[in-house]
């Protein structure tokens, strides 16, 4: 009795000293913040600092003696890259990380549904989870201010407010998974020429205006655990340790407790990155004076001369404690939360997410004599002509290359959809390897391809053509910009000979930037599909058999020529800059808001896009006709499906101010609501809208500023094709 009662004591007291042993930091029911706070007492000066910089290519240290883990990211935005080696941009060939590809982001914009922005968070957070990483390298939201820029298709639009509704979901899906979302690059990112340099001029009114709200909604709506700093210079300073930027509107006006990443081989010197809010330094190339690999990592700018500096007094204790405060809170919100979940990768799911979005992005731009849908039999010989029908468009374009599972081309879902023995190919262009840096032109024959094609296409009952961008260098590829507005690779002169030979013929385009269609007028449909991932030959054929009735909306303005935006109406300072410095001259006037307020009509407006079906819009009214400054305003209107196949709409609430003591667009979205309506449905759809949001960037007062007034509201299908326009005086 007495051995079993002493044996039970024992027990007692080692789990009492157990209990006391156990740290705050470890202890899972404990405040974050107090968890941080132990972990800092308990860190010595080098572990904090270690903290501060790469350890590989995509890690850098936790505390390994204290049981902290490190901290692991992964690209990208819309699909989590492959493992790479310790120190080398280069695969690892691990056989177990071929993930989802899901569409990029200017195509989830399209959608304007922010619950498919939600289910792509959830879904690509979970491929994180599933994949041990801390942070996901992404969303991306720099504003598509020039149609050249190659990375336009990693982002989501022209519109900061589209944008700012897009985000956010994306960010909380990310999350809800325990990893860290990066919305990048923050800020001013908006060209790949001369991007780890140029020096970013432009007004303050266009800072708050039309780059900053993405970023700030990521933060302040999305609270967002991290924010990648960009190459680029912003009023001299490069972004990755800006102090107006980083300390003065990131970590003191928008009060951003998470952590400020560089990009990779952001940084540049010491005292900036200690002093100018910077936390994590990541990719630097360092010139190899030293002895440790060919990236020594401990000759990063924050690793021995921070140590050295903070050592020597040069820089404050507090700096670095701020730094690994940050750090050590995004570890506890992720890899160390209570309540972590799992994840999963490859699964079912992910799949039915990316072609659910998929085809609520498709974005149908011209649909005469019903040429579409194509219904299954309709067509005895369909021909497809097209590289981009059968190349893969989820490798290349820089960082967000992807090794997938699968990918399934629009052609192998043409074929599914309506029968091998129906379609026919032929490639039609050649694009070249898919190099990064460096454009290399197809060996094979350009003319022979063209004329292959044009005697298929002689034969054929219909032709589907699937061109567009691709992931090559000068396309849609990251560190180099389109050299023009017009189709690569021959594709214009390609279609213009199709359609000498052939009436019936449908234009299908991959590509996350605006083109010039100079055969337009004699194409009956064009069909704008993004770069849509995994699952963009499934999604494409539920479109073009009407299995799925198309609801996307252009996130950006389609310009008739270059000279049309805003960025390309002025001088080669505007852009791409020259070289040191690039001047926003079109200021707060970016996309629609040029295009509309100069009164220059696009080839497709921004907000454009057709439907199988037809909508009509009753007369808008609103519910109050003065506010005061902080209220809301609400517009309602009946919204009914008057064709026979049901279908989404989206109806996009502008707001304009005609007499003003500033210089303002013609017109601003400021609100949208896509509404699912049966063949002949009607719905009331109400859309509210706070004044607040109706306010300019006052730069004297360095504050926001509702102006009193009269302000119209302006209900439209797209921003050129204003269906009501209500007006409300502003107290
Ligand atoms: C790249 C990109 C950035 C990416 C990072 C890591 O240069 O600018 O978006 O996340 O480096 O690959």
């Amino acid at each position: 009795m007495k051995s079993t009662l002493s044996i039970i004591l024992l027990g007692a007291s080692l789990m009492v000293s157990a209990q006391q042993k156990t740290p705050v930091y470890l202890d899972v029911t404990k405040p974050i913040e107090q968890r941080v706070e132990n972990a800092l007492s308990l860190m010595t000066t080098e572990e904090k600092v270690a903290m501060c910089h790469a350890q590989s290519k995509f890690s850098s240290k936790g505390v390994a003696r204290l049981g902290i883990p490190d901290v692991w990211s992964s690209d990208g935005s819309h699909g989590v890259s492959d493992e790479k080696l310790w120190d080398e941009w280069s695969s690892a060939q691990w056989a177990n990380d071929s993930c989802t590809a899901f569409p990029a982001l200017t195509a989830l914009a399209a959608t304007f549904n922010p619950e498919m922005a939600s289910l792509f968070g959830k879904s690509i957070g979970e491929e994180a989870r599933h994949r041990e990483k801390t942070m996901l390298l992404g969303p991306g939201v720099n504003i598509y201010r020039s149609p050249l820029n190659g990375r336009n298709f990693e982002y989501m639009g022209e519109d900061p407010y589209l944008a700012s509704r897009m985000v956010v979901p994306y960010i909380q899906g990310v999350q809800s998974c325990g990893v860290a979302a990066c919305v990048k690059h923050f800020a001013l990112n908006n060209q790949e020429i001369c991007r780890g340099e140029i020096n970013v001029n432009l007004s303050d009114r266009a800072l708050q205006e039309i780059y900053l709200p993405a970023f700030k909604a990521a933060v302040q709506e999305g609270k967002v655990w991290s924010i990648m700093g960009a190459y680029n210079k912003f009023r001299g300073e490069h972004c990755c340790h800006n102090d107006l930027l980083l300390n003065k509107i990131l970590k003191q006006d928008w009060k951003f407790d998470g952590v400020v990443v560089s990009d990779w081989g952001g940084v540049h010197n010491t005292d900036e990155a200690v002093n100018n809010g910077l936390d994590i330094e990541m990719g630097t190339y360092t010139n190899g004076l030293t002895t440790q690999g060919h990236f020594p990592f401990s000759s990063y700018y924050l690793a021995d001369p921070f140590l050295k500096g903070i050592k020597s007094g040069k820089y404050e204790m507090a700096k670095l404690d701020d730094k690994a405060r940050r750090i050590l809170r995004m570890i506890f919100r992720t890899t160390m939360s209570a309540n972590r979940p799992f994840g999963r990768f490859v699964s079912p799911e992910h799949s039915e997410a990316a072609r659910k979005i998929a085809q609520e992005a498709i974005v149908l731009l011209k649909n005469e004599h019903n040429m579409l849908p194509i219904p299954v039999g309709k067509y005895k010989k369909i021909a497809v002509i097209g590289e981009n029908a059968s190349r893969s468009l989820v490798v290349g374009g820089g960082s967000t290359s992807l090794k997938v599972a699968y990918e399934v081309t629009p052609l192998q879902g043409i074929i599914s959809k309506y029968g091998k023995e129906h379609v026919v190919y032929s490639m039609g262009y050649a694009s070249g390897p898919s190099l990064y840096g460096r454009e290399e032109a197809s060996k094979l024959n350009a003319d022979s391809l063209l004329n292959a094609a044009v005697e298929l296409a002689k034969t054929a009952d219909l032709v589907i053509f699937v061109g567009g961008l691709n992931k090559n260098y000068f396309q849609d590829c990251e560190s180099g910009d389109r050299k023009s507005l017009s189709l690569p690779f021959g594709e214009d002169k390609l279609i213009a000979s199709i359609e000498q030979v052939n009436k019936n013929v449908v234009v299908v385009f991959s590509s996350g930037n605006a083109i010039t269609m100079p055969w337009l007028d004699k194409t009956p449909a064009v069909v704008q599909t993004w770069h849509l991932g995994s699952e963009a030959g499934n999604a494409l054929v539920d479109v073009l058999s009407g299995d799925v009735n198309p609801s996307g909306k252009l996130p950006f303005s389609f310009p008739k020529k270059l000279t049309d935006i805003g960025a390309h109406a002025f001088d080669k300072l505007c852009y791409p800059g020259d070289s040191v410095n690039v001047q926003y001259k079109e200021d707060i006037l970016v996309g629609y808001r040029w295009l509309e307020t100069k009164k220059i009509e696009p080839l497709f407006p921004f907000g454009y896009g057709l439907s199988y079906t037809t909508f009509v819009y009753s007369k808008p009214s609103v519910d109050v006709n003065e506010v005061k400054a902080d209220g809301t305003v609400k517009v309602s209107f009946t919204l009914t499906n008057t064709g026979k196949v049901d279908g989404a709409e989206t109806a996009q609430l502008y707001v304009s101010k005609s007499k003003s003591v500033v210089a303002r667009a013609a017109k601003e979205l400021k609100a949208f609501k896509k509404t699912f309506l049966k063949a002949g449905e009607s719905k009331t759809v109400n859309i509210e809208v706070p004044v607040s949001s109706f306010a300019y960037y006052n730069e004297s007062k360095q504050a926001w500023e509702v102006e009193s007034g009269s302000y119209s509201l302006l209900l439209g299908r797209s921003s050129r094709d204003i269906k009501g326009k209500v007006d409300v005086k502003v107290l």
